[in-house]
């Protein structure tokens, strides 16, 4: 199966109708189609939501408004540079947590031992490969009775559910990314989901250089109308993508792939990666090769983070690929 992108090319004249409507009343940003996937996005995540160029803008906002500056912020090894480099650009201290080799995820074992050892402010869980973190509802409740504050990097999680339950919904914010690779994609952009109006109200402001007061130190993080118009219509799609990726990976994959990652019961994963613990031909390769820890040059002990990098392959599985 080759890499195709998360789009139903069905898609393309409603896309090319909406992109014409721009073209006509010359709202290029901050207009109709911004206001619009936001509201879609929230109507899909059950979250009010707002639209970044990535998913950085939206990260840092979340981890400025909840002050971290100064003090430590928690944050697991196995995934993506951008995790922890939004610790270090948030002029947090950044202490490294292990994950589990069942779901990939943030240990809570380890969550609990690094808690006590380092006090953090706030820490990251990362919804690995597409699924929701097997442990979330143990984190959620050990952040909740230590205050601390749980933020949910949903990069991979687009589409996910756990007894109808959405990303982002467990901590104090969740935060998507957009890029060309993800289960559906605007070629960039993100998305802060959050329940709570304080951040909410400085998110607005941080992505668009402190406006209208200039309080919030902001720059610019905002989403171009074309790419947002392109997000409505890929809302609107995510549901089919996740039921055939599902359906595929169902009838020709798990047949196949007994050595894999498997869900508890009620989880739907958003299938942004199916993981299997054999090497395979024609793997699509890992979701990350080296944890964060290793390519920052630091020597944690993270045991499962190291087995998990070198005992892991994805098999290829993209919406309507062949
Ligand atoms: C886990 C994770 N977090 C954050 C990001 C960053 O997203 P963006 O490229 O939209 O800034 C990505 C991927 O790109 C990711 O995989």
């Amino acid at each position: 199966m080759r890499f195709t992108i998360g789009f139903d090319l069905d898609d393309r004249a409603r896309v090319h109708r909406y992109w014409d409507e721009i073209f006509d009343t010359q709202q290029w940003t901050e207009s109709k189609f911004t206001a619009l996937f936001e509201e879609r996005w929230a109507s899909w995540n059950g979250l009010p939501s707002l639209a970044f160029s990535s998913w950085s803008g939206a990260a840092q906002a979340a981890l400025e408004y909840y002050k971290v500056q100064g003090k430590t912020v928690l944050c697991p090894s196995n995934t993506f540079m951008a995790t922890p480099l939004s610790v270090v650009k948030a002029g947090a201290r950044l202490e490294f947590v292990d994950c589990n080799r069942e779901d990939l995820c943030l240990s809570f074992e380890d969550l609990k031992r690094k808690a006590d050892k380092f006090r953090p402010a706030a820490v990251w869980v990362v919804h690995i490969g597409g699924h929701i973190a097997f442990e979330i509802e143990e984190i959620t409740r050990f952040c909740k009775e230590r205050g601390i504050v749980l933020l949910e990097d949903c990069a991979h999680a687009h589409g996910a559910s756990w007894n109808g339950r959405k990303p982002g919904t467990w901590g104090a914010a969740g935060v998507y990314s957009f890029y060309a690779t993800k289960t559906i994609t605007l070629g960039e952009g993100g998305i802060l989901a959050t329940a709570d109006p304080g951040l909410l109200e400085y998110a607005k402001r941080s992505r668009n250089y402190g406006k209208p007061d200039y309080v919030v130190p902001g720059q610019n993080q905002r989403i171009t109308e074309f790419g947002a118009a392109l997000g409505v219509v890929q809302v609107d799609r995510l549901p089919d993508i996740v039921a055939w990726k599902k359906a595929y990976a169902e009838k020709h994959l798990d047949p196949r792939y007994p050595n894999r990652v498997k869900f508890p019961a009620g989880m739907v994963s958003g299938y942004y990666k199916y993981i299997v613990f054999d090497p395979i031909e024609k793997s699509t390769g890992k979701v990350y090769d080296q944890p964060c820890h290793r390519i920052m040059g630091r020597d944690d002990a993270l045991p499962v983070s190291d087995w998990v990098a070198k005992n892991h392959w994805c098999v290829p599985l993209y919406y309507k690929g062949e």
